[in-house]
């Protein structure tokens, strides 16, 4: 996606319709590369197939979906809050720029989101690979769970919630 290592330019902004297939691309890249070790090649290939474009359609109507991107405008990731669950539904990083903290940018813009919605206690349903990334993050895990994809197949992830009231970051 051109984002050299060099460069510093990033920025984030709300995503809109016109993103919806370069967000499937990211999303669907990020997991193929950066959870390939913890699931298997079955899973990986179920839980991408049905990431087409209108997929987005709902959280881009009911939540915040987030996109971080470079000076070419190319999607180097994505943040979904559902502030109606206190949730963070997603975030994920185009693998070519992951480990920059770009994903942690991401998730400080998504629970400066919530505590403006006066969101307290926020929960994550953490990929297996992503969970010391949360706990970097003040997240506490609570218990294994499964994600249901919509052709049956099952997806282990981990249920975190953070306390953000008592978070030491918190901004106003
Ligand atoms: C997990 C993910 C979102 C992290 O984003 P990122 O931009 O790569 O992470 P950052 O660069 O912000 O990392 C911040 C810190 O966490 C650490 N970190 C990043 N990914 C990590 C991982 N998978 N495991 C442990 N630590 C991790 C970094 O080393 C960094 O540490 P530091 O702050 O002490 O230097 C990203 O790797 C990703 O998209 N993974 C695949 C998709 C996924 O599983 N998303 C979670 C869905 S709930």
């Amino acid at each position: 996606m051109g984002w050299r290592s060099t460069e510093k330019y990033m920025k984030i902004r709300k995503a809109s319709k016109a993103d919806k297939e370069n967000i499937a691309n990211l999303h669907i890249a990020s997991i193929r590369q950066l959870c390939r070790n913890h699931y298997t090649r079955k899973q990986l290939n179920a839980w991408t197939s049905v990431l087409t474009p209108s997929i987005y359609d709902q959280a881009l109507e009911k939540k915040v979906v987030l996109v971080a991107y470079d000076s070419q405008q190319d999607l180097l990731g994505l943040g979904i809050l559902d502030i109606e669950n206190s949730e963070i539904s997603a975030i994920y990083i185009n693998p070519d720029t992951a480990g920059k903290g770009i994903g942690a940018k991401l998730l400080n813009e998504l629970e400066m989101t919530a505590r403006n919605s006066k969101i307290f206690r926020i929960t994550v349903h953490s990929t297996l690979n992503a969970k010391s990334f949360y706990m970097n993050h003040g997240y506490i895990a609570q218990e294994l769970a499964l994600h249901s994809l919509p052709n049956g197949s099952k997806l282990e992830c981990v249920r975190m919630i953070k306390d953000l009231s008592t978070d030491a970051e918190q901004r106003h």
